[in-house]
């Protein structure tokens, strides 16, 4: 038994929600059903344009999560002004594209002015109180910037192992074993996520002080699959009356 902890990330309601401009499905009624199945923590990514989650998704959210609330955010004076105000658990900073579906890779942390840009606002946030999350490529080069821009945690972009063809997946697998070992010599708390499913997770449970996973689509996804008999079965009793 390890105690890894589990945060779900509820991004995936709110894309289905703002297709239609419902109310419905509510990540705050996700969050929680994911507490109440026992998750440690729920993540939510606040994106400047706001595709999925909301202000208001964040606002309702800081209020009713009983766990530990995640933001993931880019490293903006606009987000860090909103993190400042809500004060989530935590906060992972990770890079930001429009164009792309989810988050692509792991913060620049070797450029000057993206280390400039996270050392200023990782002051500001820790300065609140709240806890800083660098979301990173596995490189040692990253893990130890992280550590001296005064991270307390680090999240290991999972992505490219979730993607490995056969032929590169010890590579990956390796990238992310020298990173975490890294992490830990550093004493930085280890987090990790994207693209982890039921299948690929197993692969990395033994990484070196592994403390928590975000993961968001499969969990979803499953659920979209395993919770549509009830979903059926509601709506014949309720046109059934
Ligand atoms: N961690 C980070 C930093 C992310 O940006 C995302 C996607 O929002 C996740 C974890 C979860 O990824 P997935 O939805 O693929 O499980």
């Amino acid at each position: 038994m390890n105690n890894i902890r589990l945060h779900v990330n509820v991004d995936h309601i709110a894309t289905l929600r703002n297709q239609r401009n419902t109310k419905y499905p509510d990540p705050v009624q996700a969050a929680f059903i994911c507490e109440m199945a026992g998750a440690h923590g729920i993540t939510v990514h606040l994106r400047e344009d706001r595709r999925h989650i909301m202000d208001r998704d964040v606002e309702i959210l800081r209020k009713t999560i009983q766990t530990i609330m995640n933001l993931e955010m880019a490293a903006t004076d606009e987000m860090v002004g909103i993190a400042c105000t809500l004060h989530p658990d935590i906060v992972t900073l990770v890079p930001e594209k429009r164009e792309e579906k989810t988050t692509e890779g792991g913060l620049a942390v070797l450029n000057d002015n993206v280390r400039a840009s996270l050392k200023e606002n990782i002051k500001k946030l820790r300065d609140a109180g709240i806890k800083v999350s660098l979301f990173i490529d596995p490189e040692i080069d990253a893990v130890n910037i992280s550590k001296e821009l005064n991270a307390d945690i680090i999240e290991l972009h999972t992505g490219d192992y979730c993607n490995a063809a056969t032929c590169c997946f010890s590579q990956e697998l390796l990238r992310l074993e020298k990173a975490a070992n890294e992490a830990a010599k550093l004493k930085l708390t280890l987090a990790a996520g994207h693209g982890l499913d039921y299948v690929n997770v197993k692969g990395i449970l033994h990484l070196k002080d592994l403390k928590e996973l975000n993961i968001g689509h499969s969990i979803i996804s499953r659920a979209a699959i395993c919770g549509l008999e009830f979903a059926v079965k509601d709506m014949l009793e309720a046109i059934s009356e």
